[in-house]
């Protein structure tokens, strides 16, 4: 380095030390069990608000006196940072949407949503949600977690000694969960931002999507192959081609030109369409979306006044400010005509917003729009530039897109996916991890990013199944959907000019390990159902990492291959090499015929003391799954079990109103018989109506067991050959 480059590097390093200024901590408080928020001296809501709290914390009462975890804060040049120091040896974890392993020590990520397609698999890459978030596990097992709680443009830097959030706006709140678990911990993030809401039924199922199905007629076609084919499916996915010219809330007239009847027809086979609405409305004085919205006054605008225009698919679009209350009641407002032809859920893309602006003059392509573009607020909303809404953009169009679902099928429940989000933003929609590729390295990689969404609060996420772009192999796809259909979110999805990727693409042998896959999926509804249901509650993830299984167990804090499916089964992709699987008693279990000896299918492992309800092979969610209920079991060492089985209507709200029934079965081990009965149920809704039998099998040593009974008898299971 020659002298000129040392003094200016040591200039910038003096004109950082010299203007970065320490914040005090104005104000502590108690705001939920063991939850702290600090709050800096000269925090100012109208700056920073909070996009991802659900409601204003209340105070409760003083901060324990050996509380340890408090962070610091300093503003260099007006930016706001927090730092928080760590004791040693913390595991780290958290973050959102990150590519990278689960493990997020020594990891930076920028907090900027962005489009990048073809992400890669390395660290550092933007993605399109921001979740400013971090969980730490103490080797005891003990953990805590910390919110920035900002929508500023930042980064977010896990050291191993110590957290910094670097934010490029004004101070923040934040908030310090120490409990003596990750699972508590993450139940004081949902205290803190909210669940999701209950799904419908149909939404665990499988969902076959591509961009795009281009015709009614191929729509139909994909539909009855499946049940043709005895495959499985719940979902078909209208991706943009069905739109006119790209032109959100139309139909093409002629490759589209019955909507109703198509979703109609597709009712009527057992399938629900989901499909695309994207932010950007394209500007054009014939369209009545763009009329109206030009008329109501919604779009977001320059700093000049004039309309903000940016390219998307449409070509020129304008993009509501879904700041303003107003704008996003009139987007709200759309759904109701739309979701009047059928549909069943929607899909809100390129929300980041994703902009091509490749057109600049300056050639800086940013993506999106111009960060000092001012955005006008409203309601609890200050005005703010984008630095500041950018990351709230997609939260707050699928708060908008949320609410006008609900008011326009105020009896169902919405089903909404969408790319862009922000920590908290698991209260409106569902998500997945964008524009994967189909190799092996990102199959690899949609485990620990799935599983860390799900530590960051959103649990009902998953991958494109068989990777987006570039195309997909017999292989790679079977891999995938060997486990990727134990995923809590689970779409095969493909991008235009790729192959065909439906699960019968790619011969016979692949359509029938695509088969048995999906119909491990649909057997494991109602368990998978039930974790929905604990998601819902209390905010913990469905699919977890395998440290859940026991926290102090240091040799399961990197595991990334294998994953828990709520806290009784084990998924082990066939990927996975050497994976450190917990300790104690696992069982083997197969649930379909032929899974076992199917190299693609991922080893599902039971855990010792637990029972998981199984249905029956069905092909839609319209099918009853629960007659007859299979009790899938394992005793522990002392020959004990427990589990548990929720069911409700799958839609609508009437389990609000104690149309539920949460079952808990026991089993308990005397001499050379298991008896398993239900120990006790909540909520008024008769389960015998939907159980009128129960198979049992149980599995001791590699060994099953079988038989059955009722609700009412229990069973009593002899275990012996
Ligand atoms: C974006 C989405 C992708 C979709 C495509 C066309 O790239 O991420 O899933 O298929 O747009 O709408």
């Amino acid at each position: 380095m020659n002298l000129n480059r040392l003094t200016f590097f040591t200039a910038l390093l003096l004109s950082s030390t010299v203007f970065a200024k320490e914040v005090p901590v104005q104000k502590v408080a108690l705001v939920g069990d063991r939850i702290v928020e600090f709050i800096p001296a000269g925090f100012d809501k109208s700056k920073t608000p909070s996009l991802i709290l659900k409601a204003e914390p209340i105070s409760k009462g003083t901060v324990p006196r050996n509380w340890r975890l408090r962070p610091s804060f300093s503003l260099t040049d007006d930016k706001a940072e927090a730092v928080l120091n760590l004791p040693a040896g913390v595991s780290l974890y958290g973050g959102g949407e990150v590519t990278g392993p689960l493990l997020r020590n020594g990891k930076t990520i920028k907090l900027w949503n962005t489009d990048t397609g073809a992400y890669g698999v390395e660290e550092g890459k933007r993605l399109y949600q921001s979740h400013p978030w971090v969980m730490g596990v103490r080797q005891d097992g003990t953990a805590f977690g910390i919110i920035f709680d900002s929508s500023w443009k930042a980064e977010l830097q896990t050291e191993s000694n110590q957290i910094r959030y670097k934010s490029e706006g004004a101070l923040f709140r934040t908030y310090i969960i120490d409990r003596e678990s990750p699972q508590a911990v993450l139940k004081g993030l949902a205290e803190l931002t909210g669940t999701i809401e209950m799904p419908p039924l149909w939404s665990l199922g499988y969902h076959q999507c591509r961009f795009s199905y281009g015709s009614e007629q191929k729509v139909r076609e994909i539909a009855t192959t499946f049940r043709d084919k005895k495959i499985p499916c719940d979902v078909i996915w209208m991706d943009i081609d069905y739109m006119d010219g790209y032109r959100v809330f139309t139909f093409h007239p002629k490759n589209f030109p019955n909507p109703t009847a198509l979703n109609d027809e597709l009712h009527q086979k057992g399938f629900r369409a989901v499909y695309m609405i994207d932010p950007g409305v394209k500007q054009d004085k014939d369209y009545n979306i763009y009329k109206s919205g030009s008329a109501n006054n919604v779009w977001v605008r320059n700093n000049d006044g004039t309309d903000y225009i940016g390219k998307v698919w449409p070509g020129d679009c304008t993009f509501p400010d879904f700041t303003n209350p107003q704008a996003r009641n009139w987007w709200s407002g759309l759904y109701k005509d739309f979701l009047a032809t059928g549909i069943d859920g929607v899909w809100n893309d390129m929300n980041e917003p994703a902009i091509n602006d490749n057109h600049l003059p300056d050639g800086q392509r940013t993506g999106t729009m111009p960060t000092t573009i001012m955005h006008k607020g409203g309601g609890d909303l200050p005005a703010g530039p984008h630095l500041l809404y950018h990351n709230a953009y997609g939260r707050l169009m699928v708060e908008a897109s949320r609410k006008g679902i609900m008011d326009a099928n105020p009896n169902k429940r919405p089903f909404l996916l969408t790319r862009a989000n922000l920590l908290g933003g698991q209260r409106y929609a569902a998500t997945w991890t964008g524009d994967n590729m189909a190799s092996w390295d990102h199959l690899k990689l949609s485990v620990p990013m799935s599983i860390t969404l799900g530590l960051s609060g959103q649990p009902f996420n998953g991958p494109d199944i068989g990777g987006f772009l570039e195309n997909t192999s017999g292989e790679l796809w079977a891999n995938w959907l060997g486990f990727g259909a134990l995923m809590p979110f689970a779409r095969g999805h493909a991008c235009a000019g790729t192959n065909d990727k439906e699960p019968w693409a790619y011969g016979e042998a692949i359509e029938k390990t695509s088969r048995i896959a999906l119909e491990r999926r649909y057997r494991l509804l109602p368990y998978l159902y039930t974790q929905f249901y604990n998601a819902a509650k209390t905010g913990l993830p469905v699919m977890a990492p395998v440290f859940f299984a026991n926290p102090a167990d240091m040799r399961l804090r990197k595991e990334e291959q294998a994953f828990l499916l709520g806290e009784d089964l084990l998924v082990i992709p066939a990927f996975a090499k050497d994976p450190e699987l917990p300790s104690g008693i696992w069982e083997e279990l197969s649930i379909v015929e032929g899974d076992m000896s199917d190299k693609y299918q991922a080893k599902l492992k039971i855990k010792g003391g637990s029972i998981i309800p199984a249905g029956k092979i069905i092909q839609n969610t319209t099918e009853k799954s629960f007659d007859p209920l299979t009790l899938i079991v394992c005793p522990d060492k002392m020959g004990t079990a427990t589990g548990q089985l929720y069911l409700d209507a799958g839609e609508g709200w009437g389990f609000k109103k104690g149309d539920y029934s949460l079952l808990s079965f026991t089993a308990k081990k005397t001499g050379n018989s298991l008896n398993i009965k239900l120990a006790s149920k909540k909520g008024s809704r008769n389960p015998e109506t939907e159980i009128q039998k129960i198979n049992a099998e149980v599995l001791i040593n590699g060994k099953v067991y079988k038989g059955s009974g009722s609700l009412k008898s229990g069973i009593q299971v002899a275990l012996v050959n």
